[in-house]
């Protein structure tokens, strides 16, 4: 049975490619998301990706994956990481593996962005290492789960 792993991004992620490259590189997420899927099939996961810009959507996937089989969790929060603690609520009652992820380096950045509410409830947090965060999260993940 392959695992069944979320890769969740949240807002302003739909725009990599045209977002500061300093920060975000130049990769789209269709092909972040492609990338990841090829290497999740080669792992045995079934890697599922979705994006929303909108708070409550984020919150809906993350509740409906308490019931779905999903069995762990990769996800760039974007802005709503330092200040949704909805989403902290939210992730504080999931009981499978977290990796927070995100694409610059957070603590190189302003004041505001070193604060998240994804961090208390994640096994680990990768930062700064652009796409190959998400591969090395994937790999974590397949490695906890193991
Ligand atoms: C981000 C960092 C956040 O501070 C920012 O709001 C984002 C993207 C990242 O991947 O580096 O939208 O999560």
């Amino acid at each position: 049975m392959p695992k069944r792993i979320l890769c969740l991004n949240g807002p302003n992620l739909n725009l990599l490619g045209a977002r500061p490259s300093q920060h975000y590189g130049q990769l789209s997420l269709p092909e972040l998301e492609q990338k990841l899927i090829q290497e999740a099939c080669g792992l045995e996961i079934e890697l599922i990706c979705r994006q929303s810009n909108h708070e409550g959507q984020l919150l809906d996937w993350l509740h409906a994956s308490m019931n779905d089989g999903t069995q762990g969790l990769m996800i760039n929060a974007g802005a709503y990481t330092h200040t949704s603690l909805a989403l902290g609520d939210a992730l504080e009652v999931l009981t499978y593996p977290i990796i927070e992820v995100h694409l610059s380096n957070v603590y190189a950045r302003e004041a505001i962005r070193h604060h998240s509410y994804v961090a208390p409830h994640s096994s680990g947090q990768i930062t700064g290492l652009g796409p190959l965060g998400y591969q090395l999260a994937l790999r974590a993940l397949n490695q906890l789960l193991s």
